[in-house]
């Protein structure tokens, strides 16, 4: 039998009722540890930007990303951190850059909060949910760069739908990238590889480059450590918004 919660299929696209979204990941999982516990009550709220959810900005009202911050910097967009790793690597490589993460999945969120007092950046903003809620009021092109590393697999057929790698995620991001600005993507599922490259183009998106090695800058996450031990094969792609 499936250990996967029964949860219905989603009756019609999500584009059809905008008021109405399913998140079928986790949200919260085994519990924490109370230095964690305090890093949520104490660090989170002045991490996270105003006028992203639907009790916050009911009318879906347009942000200024640059309010977020006090600058002018470009802004990068993480979906997926998990724990972190990712995020905080490149906030601290990158200064003059500011990066948004997004994580539905608290524990994830605790774990990120310690690693970014571990390693002092202050060029990020969280938010701890879903990145469709984000996208929904990030200006037109007002993203320099995403990443999607590791995303959930869905490894069933009939699930595929839910990925990340589908016109209802990839449309709206494609809306929020600037011209020229590059979209990453990892995996160690060759389906889910498969369905990012035939669906991205369809968001308007061109790839760049494929392979097998990792971008310069990168650093293993989670996933990929996990995805390693378990004999799978990472596989990497680049794309562009034209
Ligand atoms: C397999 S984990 C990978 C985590 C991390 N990127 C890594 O490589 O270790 C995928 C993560 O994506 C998050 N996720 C799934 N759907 C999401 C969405 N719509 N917006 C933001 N995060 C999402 C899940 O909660 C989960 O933590």
């Amino acid at each position: 039998m499936s250990d996967e919660p029964q949860i219905p299929e989603t009756p019609e696209p999500e584009a059809a009722r905008p008021e109405w979204r399913n998140f079928y990941g986790r949200r919260a999982g085994k519990t924490m540890r109370p230095s964690q516990k305090t890093y949520l009550s104490e660090d989170l709220d002045s991490l996270t930007p105003r006028g992203i959810t639907r009790e916050d900005n009911p009318e879906r009202e347009i942000i200024d990303p640059a309010s977020i911050f006090g600058n002018d910097n470009p802004i990068w967009l993480e979906v997926g951190f998990g724990g972190g790793e990712h995020l905080v690597h490149m906030c601290a490589r990158y200064p003059q850059v500011n990066i948004i993460g997004c994580e539905p999945f608290i524990n994830g969120v605790a774990m990120l909060l310690g690693k970014i007092r571990e390693a002092g950046v202050t060029n990020i903003a969280v938010h701890p949910g879903d990145a469709r809620d984000l996208m929904d009021v990030l200006p037109e092109g007002s993203i320099a760069k995403a990443f999607l590393n590791y995303p959930d697999p869905w490894p069933k057929r009939r699930h595929h739908r839910r990925r990340f790698v589908t016109q209802d995620h990839l449309v709206p991001l494609a809306r929020c990238l600037q011209q020229g600005a590059e979209f990453r993507v990892a995996t160690d599922i060759p389906s889910y590889m498969t369905q990012a490259l035939r669906e991205a183009p369809k968001a308007g998106f061109e790839l760049t480059a494929h392979s097998g090695t990792a971008w310069d800058d990168w650093i293993s996450t989670r996933y990929e450590q996990k995805a390693l031990r378990e004999g799978r094969t990472p596989d990497y792609a680049t794309f562009r918004k034209p």
